[in-house]
């Protein structure tokens, strides 16, 4: 019998495109995987360390995984990603049962840390900076988890120093994957059938920016459209200070980049803003999203927000409402402060309580609400592109180039082609649809 593998990713689509390879490299290590902790041989948990909450899940089900040894005692327990980046040996001395873990700069290493696992010994690699090597991971094989759609991590780390944020201490500076890397990668997934290529790191606009001869992400978009069989790109995540008029243009010039940004703004204060370091205004965050709604016919926003950083008064707080009502955002992922360890807000005065973030996080859900069941008034009656993902008791799922999610009926010949439809009743989520003609 061949040896199990069960994986569990917390966190960004960065970890879960790491899981992805994760999972490539184990199927190469001749691993199988299971949905099924319980048999499993090695159990992996992908984690995060963005708020308290997700360090908190991993905790409670490294409680429950651990129970794996009694059944089976040489089975092997290993956690990856960012709170093994930043917690380290800590994490370890909380929860002994964990013996391997590894950071996202040392993905590669997996295998030799399995055998120095197998053969009784606690295997960390834990780095403080990304190893030369580290480019190796791009050479391994990705499991991926969707057919059509597919993740690109094209840039690794964050420069910005966001004082609420750990990412910097978790996946370090940012480094650039190199261009025939990424468009390598690219042909293979069209050729193995892929029609979406999701473009990812945690500040994509920076892309290229660190190469001896700097090229503009703009430039990545052209060459990657230029990739016969490329339907779609998407990217995520960019910020508001790096998307420069050229990405503006791209944007509206190449038909394949679909009708949405993810376009974290934060906080709606120009003082919450600066104690944060964000680097734009209010004012100037909305400058750059009226220009890309002007160019860019119909696109769908999306943001992130944080909810009572420190010193949050209930005027900075009417900011970010007010950047909600003018922005119209077809998704919002809103979440309450969480200190950081490590990080300058944490420590800062004025920390805000707990009541105060859930009620106003409770009228920043009322309000975002009201503004999506307009938005998806608006979808209804209204004729949309669709890419087909998925096929479940004779309803497809896919979704258009804003993102919505939206269903239809048809069979499964329809899987991964474009189709133009009709939206007849749409809410917040999801739009119910009706086929008009197969595109492509
Ligand atoms: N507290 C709350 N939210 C945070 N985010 C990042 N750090 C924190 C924190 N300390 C949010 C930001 C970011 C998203 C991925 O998580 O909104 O864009
Ligand atoms: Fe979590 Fe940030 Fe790490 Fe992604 S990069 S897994 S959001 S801490």
């Amino acid at each position: 019998m061949g040896k199990k593998f069960f994986i569990k990713t917390f966190g960004c689509q960065m970890n879960f495109n790491d899981s992805e390879r994760i999972k490539g490299m184990l199927k190469t290590l001749g691993y199988e995987p299971t949905q099924n902790w319980e048999e499993a041989d090695l159990i992996i948990l992908n984690t995060c360390t963005i708020r308290e909450k997700p360090d908190q899940k991993v905790l409670s089900h490294l409680g429950e995984y651990k129970k794996i040894k009694e059944r089976n005692p040489n089975a092997l327990i290993a956690v990856a990603g960012c709170l093994a980046q930043r917690a380290g040996w800590e994490l370890v001395k909380k929860a002994p049962v964990i013996d391997i873990m590894f950071s996202s700069f040392n993905m590669h290493q997996l295998p030799e840390l399995i055998n120095q696992a197998q053969a009784g010994y606690k295997a960390i690699a834990i780095l403080d900076e990304p190893p030369e090597d580290e480019h190796k991971i791009w050479e391994y094989p990705v499991e991926r988890d969707n057919k059509y759609c597919a993740y690109v991590t094209i840039i690794k780390g964050c420069d910005k120093n966001c004082t609420y944020c750990v990412v910097p201490r978790t996946r370090g500076k940012e480094r650039s994957r190199p261009l025939h890397s990424i468009l390598d990668e690219v042909k293979r997934l069209v050729d193995d059938g892929v029609r979406e290529i999701h473009l990812l790191g945690q500040n994509v606009t920076a892309w290229g920016k660190d190469f001896e001869k700097p090229i503009p992400f703009s430039e990545l978009l052209y060459e990657v459209s230029k990739i016969e069989g490329v339907e779609r790109i998407r990217f995520t995540t960019g910020h508001p200070r790096d998307l420069t008029d050229d990405i503006i243009e791209a944007m509206a010039d190449i038909p394949q980049v679909c009708n949405a940004l993810h376009l974290p703004f934060q906080a709606g204060s120009n003082r919450i803003l600066t104690l944060m370091d964000r680097g734009y205004t209010k004012e100037e965050y909305l400058e750059k999203v009226y220009k890309l709604k002007e160019k860019v016919k119909g696109i769908a926003m999306s943001t992130d927000v944080i909810v009572g950083f420190p010193t949050e008064t209930e005027e900075d707080f009417e900011h970010t409402l007010d950047v909600l009502e003018k922005v119209r955002f077809e998704q919002v992922f809103s979440f309450k402060f969480s200190p950081r360890p490590g990080t300058p807000a944490a420590e800062m005065e004025g920390q805000v309580s707990d009541d105060v973030k859930t009620e106003r996080m409770s009228r920043l859900l009322e309000l975002q609400k009201r503004i999506l069941s307009e938005i998806a008034k608006g979808y209804e009656g209204t004729v949309q592109e669709v890419l087909i993902e998925e096929e479940k008791n004779g309803e497809l799922i896919g979704r258009t180039t804003t993102n919505k999610w939206a269903t239809l009926k048809g069979d499964k010949s329809l899987l991964g082609k474009i189709v133009k439809v009709k939206v007849n009743k749409a809410s917040a989520f999801n739009l119910e649809c009706e086929l008009l003609e197969v595109l492509r």
